[in-house]
């Protein structure tokens, strides 16, 4: 098998309609929508582009950004337990709004479990300066 999951989840046209499904989400539920900044767009797009980094499609996100350094990069928002179990539900709400196959939604959430609860900051001494990085278009 030499597919990717970047490819069983519709390569760029899925993954991109994933980020905007979820999106939606968290625009609906001002528990979430509160601690993301006013303008959604360029988070979105950054999203887009490291999910198709992570699902093994091209590294873009990378080229542009470098390292994810995950974590540090949520420092900027206070995000608890609950945060992180919205996020998850959302998204995966969000894949299956969007078809893709079960077995990969599965094989994509055993890694994006940890992942959410490793991103949980709140009430951690942590630096909560963003890590200054333009957008590039
Ligand atoms: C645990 C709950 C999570 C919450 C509440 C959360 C929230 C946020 C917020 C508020 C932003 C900033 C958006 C912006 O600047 O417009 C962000 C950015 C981002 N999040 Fe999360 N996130 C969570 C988990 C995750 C996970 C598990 C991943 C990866 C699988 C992820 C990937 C990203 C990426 C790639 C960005 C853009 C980072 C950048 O390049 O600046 N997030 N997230």
């Amino acid at each position: 098998m030499s597919t990717t999951l970047f490819d069983a989840a519709g390569g760029t046209e899925g993954v991109s309609q994933i980020v905007e499904a979820f999106y939606r989400r968290i625009e609906a539920d001002q528990f979430m929508r509160s601690i993301y900044p006013e303008d959604l767009e360029p988070g979105k797009a950054k999203l887009k582009l490291f999910f198709e980094q992570w699902l093994g499609g091209g590294p873009v996100y990378s080229q542009k950004f470098g390292h994810p350094r995950l974590r540090a990069r949520h420092f900027p928002f206070v995000i608890g337990d609950r945060h992180a179990g919205l996020w998850l539900r959302y998204m995966r709400e969000a894949w299956h709004e969007c078809g893709v196959p079960a077995q990969v939604e599965t094989v994509a959430f055993e890694r994006l479990g940890p992942l959410a609860r490793h991103m949980v900051n709140e009430g951690q001494d942590v630096p909560r300066e963003p890590i200054g990085d333009a957008f590039m278009q």
